[in-house]
């Protein structure tokens, strides 16, 4: 596959220019920028330990669909246990203050991408390595957003074009600064932040590669159920939970998702949690998409 190019420009929450507009991505740029970081210890902390996370994350898991998922008590202190040897290097935790601050949307959907992901993982295997990793991609997933304009990403109208081409950019944005910070252009975290918006038959951005990797695919779905479920700026009424699973089921009856992982995400959905591998997925439709919904539209540009 041919070497990605940056349409935009990739900084630091800092400000630090780390590769500009128009840079292909070749192996021996990434790694001009990962030996541009210095050599030493960089401090990390537990996640669940830092500022309000620990609560932030409780409350939103208490909220819409997510009270069924989690209402067990015993699968909310399974999942707390699973991330409390999670750690973030100090200057990544930071853009989750970033995005408190400035994008309360953006924050509150890594947050519970987090726990669904780590619940999703918990459910499909039992690998400790594995699922320690799963639970950190959560957070860092869309760390790539802080290259994006706020107003792009809280804007309330349907995108233009060139702002979704923005956003999109917050994929390689994220696998640069992964790259950058972890010094690790070929680690876990740097390809989830590039891979989360692929799909299995290459209908995705921003490769159109052929997303293989199962870790990464519970990433994928957690992403997409949140981002169904929840209202966002540009989408005040969000999808009822049946129309949510409905739709990924009908993405992995196409063929853009897995369907283990999608069987998962319906596993937990259910009051009696079913194995995963003992669930029947009903591809009947009986939910109704929301109105007002500009999902994925795209308006053209003005002149
Ligand atoms: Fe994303
Ligand atoms: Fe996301």
């Amino acid at each position: 596959m041919n070497p990605l190019r940056l349409q935009y420009p990739v900084h630091t929450l800092d400000g630090e220019l780390l590769l500009e507009a128009g840079t292909t991505l070749t192996a021996e740029r990434l790694e001009e920028v990962v030996s541009k970081r210095k050599e030493g210890e960089v401090s990390s902390v537990s996640i669940l330990a830092y500022g309000t996370i620990r609560q932030d994350l409780l409350e939103c898991i208490r909220e819409g669909p997510y009270r069924l998922i989690f209402d067990e008590p015993s699968i909310v202190e399974e999942i707390l246990r699973l991330s409390s040897n999670t750690q973030i290097a100090l200057p990544l935790i930071r853009t989750l203050d970033y995005f408190k601050e400035h994008d309360l949307y953006t924050y509150l959907h890594i947050l519970k991408v987090f726990a669904l992901s780590t619940l999703l993982a918990r459910t499909l295997f039992d690998d400790a390595e594995a699922l320690h990793m799963e639970t950190t991609a959560g957070p860092l997933h869309d760390v790539g957003k802080i290259c994006v304009p706020l107003q792009v990403l809280k804007k309330t109208d349907p995108l233009t074009r060139t702002e979704r081409k923005m956003l999109e950019h917050h994929t390689l944005a994220g696998y640069v600064l992964l790259a950058y910070y972890l010094r690790d252009r070929e680690g876990f975290l740097a390809k989830v932040a590039k891979e989360h918006h692929e799909r299995k038959d290459g209908s995705g951005y921003p490769a159109g590669m052929l997303l293989e990797d199962p870790n990464v695919e519970i990433i994928v779905v957690a992403d997409l159920y949140d981002a169904l479920i929840s209202s966002r700026p540009y989408r005040p009424m969000a999808y009822d939970n049946r129309t949510a699973l409905e739709e990924i089921t009908r993405m992995a009856s196409r063929g853009e998702l897995g369907w283990e992982v999608v069987k998962a995400l319906i596993s937990i959905n259910r009051r009696t949690k079913p194995r995963y591998d003992e669930c029947v997925v009903s591809t009947e439709e009986r939910g109704t998409p929301p109105e007002e919904n500009v999902y994925g539209i795209v308006v053209e540009e003005d002149g």
